[in-house]
């Protein structure tokens, strides 16, 4: 069975190929524009994914050394996503799947990030597990139950950590996406450095606006007495906000393992990039006796090559799509 997958739902074009649930290409081309912007502009978005778009697909196709005729379905990100990205996509895979006549298969972009555990055919969760999905969108923590089976046991009520990231670094005037270079600065600094407050926030659902209000206000106050405050601190200043977003994090995360007894742990989602994250999980697992479980890093951020694995476990079960599919930008599990 060999699947083409394609990925558009935010700056990210990619295209998979994967032949009986093993990925042999996953082309991902990142869209460098919208760091001039600050963040991602979905007009200037869809026009990169309809340019990217072919290249992406052929240079998927040739690495995998897979001729058109050769594939069984093609799949696609319906959502949730920005509706012009997500456009391109589905229209790319809806005319692609009718010239070739062969299936569509429709994928729910979180899903897949969970899904992107089991393109490592020797070390994936054991069902049920624990799955907390942090990307530039979402944040929730999910109980997997089967592959097509999750549900989200808690979640922001607010912004997502990955927006909380890069819009911390947008106050320090470093360039978008700044989840990455806070990574990077943070190593070099003490975690300790300054203090943040935490949002107590009930159950397992998490709030991350108040902390960037504090910060905005903690930085306001410290350059307004000491104007180079953030160029001399910056490895402190990183280090520091770090470490409070992945407490809120890893308390809840550890909340929700104590409440169901469940011990098979899983990150995924794009944030799931972040050094800081995967050293403090790996510490807390050992610390609570969890198997933990992290994705490569190419398979943390967008890619297609888990619209493929996804899009494998559908196919499996007789799960298409028909020609009428229209993308959904707003997309609960
Ligand atoms: O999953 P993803 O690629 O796209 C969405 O579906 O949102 O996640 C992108 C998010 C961005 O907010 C980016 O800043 C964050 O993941 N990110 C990181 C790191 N790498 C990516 N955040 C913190 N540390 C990183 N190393
Ligand atoms: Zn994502």
């Amino acid at each position: 069975m060999t699947i083409l997958a394609i990925e558009s739902s935010c700056d990210e074009t990619s295209a998979a190929v994967s032949v009986n649930g093993k990925i042999q290409s996953n082309v991902v081309a990142t869209q460098l524009i919208h760091e001039q912007y600050g963040g991602v502009v979905p007009e200037l978005a869809s026009r990169v994914h309809q340019q990217r778009i072919v290249p992406v697909v052929e240079r998927a196709l040739s690495q995998a050394n897979i001729q058109k005729n050769a594939l069984n379905a093609v799949a696609f990100t319906r959502g949730p996503g920005l509706l012009g990205s997500l456009l391109v996509g589905t229209s790319f895979a809806k005319a692609f799947a009718l010239a070739l006549d062969i299936p569509l298969i429709e994928v729910h972009h979180m899903q897949a990030h969970v899904l992107a555990h089991f393109i490592d055919e020797h070390h994936f969760p054991k069902f049920p597990f624990l799955c907390l999905t942090v990307s530039g969108g979402h944040t929730q923590i999910m109980l997997v139950r089967d592959y097509l089976d999750m549900e989200i046991i808690g979640q922001t009520q607010d912004d997502a950590v990955g927006e909380a990231f890069d819009k911390t670094a947008k106050l320090l005037n470093l360039p978008y996406p700044g989840g990455p270079l806070i990574d990077r600065y943070a190593q070099q600094g003490n975690p300790l450095a300054f203090p943040f407050p935490e949002v107590e926030m009930p159950g397992l659902d998490f709030s991350f606006s108040g902390i960037k209000t504090a910060f905005l206000y903690f930085l306001q106050k410290q350059t307004r007495a000491n104007p180079d405050f953030i160029a001399q601190n910056l490895p402190d200043i990183c280090a520091s906000i770090q470490r409070t977003l992945i407490k809120i994090l890893l308390t809840k995360l550890r909340k929700a393992a104590r409440q169901t007894g469940i011990r098979e742990i899983a990150l995924a989602g794009g944030v799931s990039a972040n050094s800081g994250l995967r050293a403090r999980l790996t510490e807390m697992g050992q610390e609570e006796g969890w198997n933990v479980y992290i994705p490569k890093f190419e398979y943390c951020t967008d890619n297609a090559a888990m619209i493929a694995m996804a899009a494998h476990f559908k196919y499996l079960k007789g799960e298409f799509t028909s020609q009428e599919v229209s993308p959904m930008p707003r997309w609960s599990i």
